[in-house]
């Protein structure tokens, strides 16, 4: 799906998609800690030929323990991306999370995936737009909410900074030819429109041109996310708080005494620090900082339902994943969706066959000790 996708979307927004920060090393190491995870299969005991993959997570019944993460910006990878993930993830009866800055609006989400959709939020500077974002989000019946915290200033990425992905974007030529090599792309980007940042639009300041809107943003984006400043949305948010780019058992510690109801152990796709930790390799301390029942998803790496195994036997109870539904739809546009959606959850089935395990409770059980 990856290489599909690097055929039919202009390079910069799969660079943007594919991309982690600096030199990378966290993005790789996101990939290699998943791999170092082995798992030792029990054949001769027990009956998993029809393993039970579903799961009550945060109050919800989900035919498979794992969502579509939040990510940015989806309409550049392919028109309508969100919608259609949505839309799948709805039919699937696993969740779809929005991004904050997705190119779709909270309300449109709402409508196609109901109470499959979650909301993820970055805080912004200016808290009448927080307070705002919080009530259209509760109007709309969602009921889970993610404030991510591991952007506490704005992101150099220098690919995206070459290719002119920036704020404000520039559009330069090279971006121009880019896209117009991608024929499949650009007429569907033209009959679907330009695609915005939906749930700012309107905070826009007035017959703003690009470098005002790119300002605009950076200021709303300058929003360091703080444990006072969460405890105030706790006090907002009558529904599930989750707290998402945890990596360190103390910040877990403080989600927790602030009484979020549950944290995401993630290092952002490897997009935010290079030296970063996997989350799989913080699960097992975050886990024994938490205790056995606090609810812990985590991402970063997701590729194979294999990789969804891994996650849940080293401790986290939810996974998500972000650019492997992003590059099926960027491979096959709107059946790219459900596509993936098929393979991650055959996958899983057919891993726990394989292992032996008949439940996912019991998967922690099948990890050789010390990987
Ligand atoms: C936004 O969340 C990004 O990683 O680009």
């Amino acid at each position: 799906m990856r290489k599909a996708a690097r055929k039919r979307i202009p390079r910069f927004a799969y660079d943007y998609l594919s991309g982690g920060i600096g030199l990378h090393s966290a993005l790789r190491n996101n990939r290699d800690a998943l791999d170092n995870v082995i798992i030792i299969p029990r054949y001769l005991v027990g009956n998993a030929d029809h393993p039970r993959t579903g799961c009550t997570f945060l109050g919800e019944q989900y035919d498979f323990p794992f969502g579509v993460a939040p990510v940015g910006l989806g309409g550049i990878i392919w028109p309508q991306a969100a919608q259609h993930l949505a839309s799948a993830a709805q039919s699937h009866n696993i969740p779809f999370c929005l991004s904050g800055f997705a190119t779709a609006s909270i309300g449109e989400i709402a409508d196609v995936a109901g109470k499959h959709a979650w909301y993820q939020h970055y805080m912004c500077a200016d808290e009448k737009l927080n307070e705002i974002l919080f009530k259209r989000a509760l109007d709309c019946g969602y009921e889970n909410l993610i404030i991510t915290v591991d952007i506490p200033t704005v992101t150099r990425r220098d690919h995206d900074i070459r290719n002119g992905l920036s704020v404000p974007p520039r559009l330069n030529l090279r971006t121009l030819c880019d896209a117009a090599r991608r024929p499949r792309w650009a007429m569907e980007t033209l009959l679907s429109g330009v695609p915005q940042f939906q749930n700012y639009r309107e905070f826009f300041p007035k017959n703003a041109n690009l470098e005002k809107i790119g300002m605009f943003i950076q200021e709303v984006i300058e929003g360091h996310a703080s444990l006072e400043r969460l405890k105030r949305v706790r006090d907002q948010w009558p529904h599930n708080l989750i707290v998402k780019g945890v990596l360190n058992p103390d910040d877990a510690r403080d989600c927790l005494h602030i009484g979020a109801d549950a944290i995401v152990v993630s290092n952002h796709g490897g997009r935010q620090l290079d030296a970063a930790p996997s989350a799989i390799d913080c699960l097992p301390a975050i886990r024994d900082t938490v205790g056995p029942d606090f609810p812990l998803i985590a991402d970063g790496g997701v590729l194979t339902g294999l990789d969804i195994i891994r996650y849940l036997g080293k401790g986290a109870d939810f996974v998500f994943a972000g650019r492997a539904f992003m590059y099926a739809v960027g491979a096959m546009g709107k059946p790219g969706a459900a596509h993936v959606m098929n393979v991650l959850s055959e996958e899983f089935r057919c891993t726990m066959a394989q292992i032996g395990c008949g439940k996912i409770a019991d998967l922690p059980g099948f990890l050789e000790p010390g990987s």
